[in-house]
């Protein structure tokens, strides 16, 4: 194979990046999408040259594809997955996998059996400038870490809802989550507290305003993760990293925009990237489905298991601050 016939479901903010990235590919044809909100739908098919679908499930039944992008909310994981599953239809998924663990579990089992190449959305790890850290941290272990996640409250409606996005936590400080077990490693242990500020603009809004994460990792290591939605504007994103006699700070503005800085007794030393993560994430996913040496960046098992972190914090918080062991809530998910 050496081009390949894409599909995208989902035709919002970030399904726009995705497609703007394989536009500039020569070897990929974007030439289905779909989107209940039929006008997007079809706007983004003709900038695409491609054909509009109301339904996910629709496009994958009928068009011949070798590879979907699944850029959903994400309450609507599930179906989409299971419907490419059945066809054997390697997929791209934007994180979080789902709304809670059990879908995730499920999916990954199946993607598992049929060995499916699978690429999920963790996009700073795609930034080269987290390589760098990772270099940094291979011979001088991090002890302690501190994430932050101060934004304000994204518009989309389905956002505001729990049962809609998960909550702050699993639709954005994932990627926190994402990033301490790769610079910190696995951990073992949560402990979670929340809080919910009714505001007027946000009648609908169930999901909490303010949290705060305890963390035990395997390594020793503990740490915490303060998120918070309350703000008028992203004011702080961030996860910050003591070594010995060291410190280091890595940072996103925007999705084009990270900085990482280090500050020993010598000085501070900073490296900024605006390199666009999510086009090199969807170029080695398409390298590895063209059969190139490609290492694809995130599979689904190995966000498997960001997932399970994130949803024990999740648990611990609405559980008013149990203990959660994480390979517990793994194996109960694994069990159920
Ligand atoms: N990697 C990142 O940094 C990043 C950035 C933004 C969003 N995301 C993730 O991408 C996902 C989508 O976020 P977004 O910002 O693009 O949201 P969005 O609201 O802009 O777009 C989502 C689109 O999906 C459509 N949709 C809803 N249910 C659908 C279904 N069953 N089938 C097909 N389409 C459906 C909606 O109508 C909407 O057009 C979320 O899970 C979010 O966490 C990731």
């Amino acid at each position: 194979m050496s081009r390949l016939r894409a599909g995208c479901v989902g035709t919002g903010f970030i399904a726009g990046r995705h497609l703007d990235a394989l536009a500039t590919f020569p070897d990929v044809d974007v030439v289905a999408v779909a989107d209940p909100v039929v006008e997007r739908a079809r706007d983004v098919a003709s900038r695409n040259g491609a054909t509009a679908y109301a339904d996910g499930l629709a496009l994958l039944e009928t068009e011949q594809l070798d590879a979907v992008w699944l850029c959903v909310p994400p309450a609507a994981h599930g179906p989409l997955e299971d419907a490419a599953l059945e066809r054997g239809l390697p997929f791209f998924v934007e994180k979080p996998l789902a709304v809670d663990l059990p879908t995730a579990v499920r999916i990954a089992g199946a993607v598992r059996a049929k060995n499916l190449l699978t690429c999920v959305g963790y996009h700073w790890r795609s930034v080269s400038l987290v390589e760098q850290a990772k270099q940094l941290v291979a011979d001088d272990p991090v002890h302690v870490m501190t994430g932050t996640w101060w934004d304000s409250t994204p518009r989309a409606p389905w956002w505001s809802r729990r049962d809609g996005s998960g909550g702050q936590l699993l639709e954005q400080t994932t990627h926190l989550f994402d990033l301490a077990r790769v610079l910190v490693g696995e951990v073992a242990s949560v402990q979670a507290l929340e809080t919910r500020t009714p505001r007027a603009e946000f009648p609908e809004a169930d999901v909490p305003t303010a949290s705060a994460v305890l963390l035990r990792f395997r390594s020793g290591a503990v740490g915490t993760m303060t998120s918070s939605c309350l703000l008028d504007r992203r004011h702080l994103v961030d996860l910050r990293l003591v070594l010995q006699g060291r410190t280091l700070d890595l940072r996103e503005r925007a999705l084009s925009d990270h900085e990482l800085r280090t500050e020993t007794a010598a000085g501070e030393r900073s490296w900024r990237s605006t390199e666009d993560p999510v086009a090199r994430e969807d170029r080695a996913f398409v390298d590895a489905l063209l059969g190139q040496p490609a290492r694809v960046p995130v599979s689904y098992d190995e966000a498997l298991r960001t997932q399970a972190l994130v949803c024990a914090a999740d648990r611990s918080a609405r559980e008013d601050g149990r203990v959660i062991d994480v390979d517990g809530e793994l194996a109960g998910a694994l069990g159920g």
